[in-house]
Formats: structure tokens, C-alpha cells, sequence
């Protein structure tokens, strides 16, 4: 499945390393996952989430509170069955692990800039073939998944395009207009709504979208820190501002839109 970020060609597994025909070779870490992605497609040290921000998604994960989702997801791709799917941007692997659970049949794939991510997902989910690479360059050949799911993750649409196989699918998860409306009242002035516009993505056929809003009833300051901590919008708050917050605005909503795109069929003229 996998090809070498190097040259691309493809790698083949011996003993605990994954080698291609040129003898560039990547060591199967002790989690379970392998590490493709090269240094000249780092530009950090550290690409990805930072590690606060991971462990605050991770625990709020953990808790169930975004289980909805991760259902309506894993629903979505049963009607669809695919036998290869990667999950693109996986971060510590919540939703790749549910949905690894519901869809018995297929064989799953994460990837994810981020190292501590990818070895957190391993780690949790031994039955995932996870790697560290970049959505902007996977490591995978043309046409190998039958679907790909990128929940709040980057892509490329060539990319994207590449490695689906023909009339394969996309499922997008982005944030839909009310999404933690409460906490960018808590902080902003004039709260700018996300928009609901359907993204082109080139390549592809938008074939539906359903949306899915509910609301999180908190009863503990501590989860409704770790959801701030989590989301781009922490650096808006002072910590008072946390603080306040999470002591007096226990209900939060939640509102995501989910999208599913087919991969056009090329014809020729
Ligand atoms: C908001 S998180 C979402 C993670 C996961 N899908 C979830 O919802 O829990 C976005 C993820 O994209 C990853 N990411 C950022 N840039 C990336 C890139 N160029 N290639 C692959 N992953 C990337 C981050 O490390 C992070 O884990
Ligand atoms: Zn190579």
C-alpha cells in the first residue's frame, strides 16, 4: 500500500522495516505505526496540533461528547462499504478508531502530520495502519482507497484525486454556521458565523450533505476547558475569561456539517 516518500516506489514490508527498490527504509516504531514523512516535507519541527492542544482533544474525545458525530460518520460510510479507507488528518485517531469498529469489513488507514498524534493512535488502536505523512504528499499509490474521510483536516485536491480509486468517495466534516456559538459570544464582539456554502472540491461531485446539530450539556468546568482548549478559538480567552466561562455557560452548541463527494469519472473526448 504504502510508497516511499523518497522516490516513490513502492515499499515493501521485511522483518520491522518497510524498504523500497532504491534501499530507503522506514522503521516500524514499537507502536506499530511508521514514519513517512521526510524532512524536507517538514516545515517545523513539530508539524501539526500542538501537544496542549492534542491532550485537550483527546481527553474531551475520550469522553463520548462528540460520539454523535463519530456515529453519523461511521453510518454514512457503511452505506458505502468501502474495503480501503484512510482517514486523512487523523490527529490521535478518535473517530478512525470508531470507525474501524463499525465498518468490520474494511481495512483502515490514519494519517496525520503530527508524530505524537500518530503514535497516540497506534497505540490505541492496534488494528489501523497509522503513519506520520503529509496530506499534501501521501504515501500511497494511485487509486488505493475506495474512500477517504477528512474530519477539520487540510488536503489537496489533487492529492485527494490521486489515491481515490474511480467513483470512490470523500466525506468532509467541517464546522456548519452554529458551531460553539456561545463560546465566540463569550469573546467576540460581532460573531461571524461559519459559512454553510458547499466547497467545490476539483475532481469531485458533491452528493449530499446532511447536518448534524445538538447540544453539550455540561456539568463540569473541567470538560468545558478542555473543549476551549481544544479549538483554535483558546488564544481569544484570557485564562479569567476560561475560567468564567466554563463556571457559568454549561450548555454549548454544536453544529457540523458532513459532506459526501464522489470522485468524477474522467471522460474522454
Ligand atoms: C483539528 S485536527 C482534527 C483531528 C481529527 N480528525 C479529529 O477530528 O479528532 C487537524 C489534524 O490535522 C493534522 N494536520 C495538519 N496539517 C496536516 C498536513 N499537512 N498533513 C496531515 N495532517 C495534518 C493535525 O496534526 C491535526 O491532527
Ligand atoms: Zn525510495
Amino acid at each position: 500500500m504504502y510508497l516511499c516518500p523518497l522516490c516513490q516506489t513502492p515499499l515493501l514490508l521485511n522483518l520491522k522495516q518497510y524498504q523500497c527498490t532504491n534501499n530507503h527504509s522506514f522503521d516500524i516504531a514499537k507502536e506499530g505505526y511508521v514514519n513517512l514523512l521526510p524532512v524536507q516535507q517538514k516545515n517545523s519541527k513539530d508539524p501539526g496540533d500542538n501537544k496542549d492542544m492534542m491532550q485537550a482533544r483527546r481527553t474531551f474525545l475520550q469522553a463520548g461528547w462528540y460520539e454523535p458525530l463519530a456515529k453519523a460518520v461511521a453510518d454514512i460510510l457503511a452505506g458505502i462499504n468501502p474495503r480501503l479507507l484512510l482517514d486523512l488528518g487523523c490527529g490521535e485517531g478518535y473517530y478512525t478508531g470508531q470507525i474501524e469498529t463499525a465498518l468490520t469489513k474494511s481495512q483502515v488507514y490514519g494519517v496525520d502530520i503530527s508524530k505524537t498524534a500518530v503514535k497516540w493512535a497506534a497505540k490505541a488502536y492496534p488494528n489501523i495502519n497509522f503513519s506520520v505523512a503529509s496530506a499534501y504528499q501521501l504515501p500511497f499509490a494511485e487509486q488505493s482507497f475506495d474512500a477517504v474521510v477528512r474530519i477539520y483536516a487540510p488536503s489537496k485536491a489533487e492529492e485527494l484525486a490521486r489515491v481515490i480509486k474511480p467513483e470512490g468517495h470523500l466525506l468532509t466534516v467541517v464546522p456548519g454556521p452554529r458551531h460553539l456559538i456561545e463560546m465566540k459570544q463569550a469573546v467576540y464582539a460581532n460573531v461571524q458565523l461559519h459559512s454553510d456554502a458547499i466547497a467545490p472540491i476539483t475532481g469531485f461531485t458533491h452528493l449530499k450533505r446532511e447536518r448534524l446539530q445538538f447540544q453539550l450539556q455540561f456539568k463540569h468546568a473541567d470538560d468545558v476547558l478542555a473543549l476551549i482548549q481544544m479549538v483554535p478559538l483558546a488564544w481569544k480567552f484570557t485564562a479569567e475569561q476560561k475560567q468564567q466561562f466554563a463556571d457559568t455557560v454549561p450548555l454549548i452548541s454544536v453544529d457540523f456539517l458532513i459532506d459526501v463527494y464522489q470522485k468524477t469519472t474522467q471522460l474522454s473526448l
